[in-house]
């Protein structure tokens, strides 16, 4: 047999693949996780909608950056079953992103067990901005939570809400294939604990921001910055000079001058706590945080953004429609409330039409970029 060509092609490859073969120990084997080291994280840019220059900048602590490694985690973890006891419900069980990171149209949502929530899921957005107000970096109706990192430690371990214990959260993140790399990769180390748990998980609700409505158009055209898409109708505008009206719907004292040209605040909230009247022997609100008798009754003023995705309202969601709420405001206050407000003591009065263009301006401020965004699903 005389050797050509192809043969001398055939021992080549089979060499080749020998040397491949014998060295395949060495290139794969992996090092003992423990020791490996992790390279620094990539800084993220949060990008902001250009009308917000009018807002004091995102609180961003010192001791929790942002990341894109940090992001991804914490998305990750906000989708994880496993912080609850007996992995049946994560974060996004109760704060849906397609509802403005709220439940669908429940006062009270089941937690791990099916046992109701005692208030209202929050919608989640603008966290970062929460820096405003009487009681900066505070969350939850009462202000219990001393910062969004906090915020977190409560769900994990409440009874109720995911009734797990710390501990267990992280031996059982240990014991997933992906969450030590990932860790490692947004820590520098692959120990998982609570700390680093809520830092990632208050990193990815930072990147929550939304501010693209009709009537963040409306605001961008008085500032004569871009936008696309429409403005507000007429009806609309209507609304908002009943809302903003002090002799009318008197709303801007509390939840803003959103389109106040230069003046506005496009957040539509001051995130100021106080007592709108609800009830004449409030729940304590604010003084469960404060202990201040002074406090009861006051509840955080909630956003009036994406309204349309976060029925029933109030802290214990009471209202199932926006019409409801503005009658209330309008017919069934109770001005003998232990601190009331006291832009909630002067009547307000509005006819039947009136009340309809403000229901219908609250609904223009609806971002449905926001809940579609595909950054923010699992
Ligand atoms: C069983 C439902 C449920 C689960 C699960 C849950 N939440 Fe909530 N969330 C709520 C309720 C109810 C409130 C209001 C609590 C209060 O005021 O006492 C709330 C409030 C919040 C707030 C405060 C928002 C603000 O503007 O002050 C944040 C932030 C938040 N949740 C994040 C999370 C994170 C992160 C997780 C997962 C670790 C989580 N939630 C799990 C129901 C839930
Ligand atoms: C004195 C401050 C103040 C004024 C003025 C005020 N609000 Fe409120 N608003 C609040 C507070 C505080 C809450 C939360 C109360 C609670 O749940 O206990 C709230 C809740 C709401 C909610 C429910 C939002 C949600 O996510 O559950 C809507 C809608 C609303 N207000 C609209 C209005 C409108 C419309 C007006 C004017 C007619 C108005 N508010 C005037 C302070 C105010």
């Amino acid at each position: 047999m005389r050797f050509n060509w192809k043969h001398i092609l055939i021992i080549i490859v089979f060499l080749a693949a020998c040397r491949e073969d014998d060295n395949s120990d060495i290139i794969t084997k992996p090092k003992p996780s423990d020791t490996t080291t992790f390279g620094d994280p990539t800084p993220f840019n949060l990008v902001l909608p250009a009308h917000f220059i009018l807002i004091p900048p995102p609180f961003i602590p010192d001791s929790n950056p942002l990341t894109v490694e940090g992001i991804a985690l914490g998305k990750k973890l906000f989708f994880e079953r496993k912080l609850s006891k007996n992995n049946s419900v994560s974060c996004a069980s109760c704060h849906h992103p397609e509802q403005s990171f709220n439940d669908f149209g429940l006062a009270f949502s089941p937690g791990f067990n099916g046992q109701p929530s005692r208030k209202n899921a929050m919608p989640l957005f603008n966290l970062a901005f929460n820096s405003l107000g009487s009681h900066p970096n505070t969350f939850n109706w009462d202000g219990v939570a001393a910062s969004l990192e906090k915020q977190a430690l409560l769900p994990v371990k409440d009874p109720i809400e995911m009734g797990e214990d710390w501990r267990n959260v992280a031996i059982k993140l240990s014991q997933d294939p992906q969450y030590p790399m990932m860790f490692g990769r947004a820590f520098g180390s692959i120990d998982i604990d609570s700390t680093k748990i809520i830092k990632a998980l208050a990193q990815f609700q930072r990147t929550l921001i939304s501010g693209e409505s009709r009537a963040d158009n409306e605001l961008k055209s008085q500032l004569n910055l871009p936008y696309t898409g429409q403005r507000l109708t007429a009806q609309e505008l209507r609304g908002y000079q009943i809302y903003i009206d002090e002799f009318k719907g008197d709303c801007s004292h509390c939840h803003g001058l959103g389109l106040g040209g230069s003046q506005a605040n496009p957040l539509w909230t001051d995130f100021g706590y106080r007592n709108n009247g609800l009830d004449a022997n409030p729940d304590s609100g604010l003084a469960a945080a404060t202990k201040n008798p002074s406090d009861l009754g006051k509840f955080k003023t909630p956003s009036l953004r994406n309204l349309v995705f976060t029925a029933p309202y109030m802290h214990d969601g009471r209202f199932n429609t926006l019409e409801q709420v503005v009658d209330f405001y309008i017919d069934s206050i109770q001005t003998n409330s232990p601190n009331i407000d006291g832009f909630m003591l002067k009547p307000r009065v509005l006819n039947s039409q009136e009340r309809t263009d403000l229901v219908a301006f609250l609904k223009s401020i609806t971002d449905s970029s926001f809940v579609n965004n595909p950054a923010f699903r699992p």
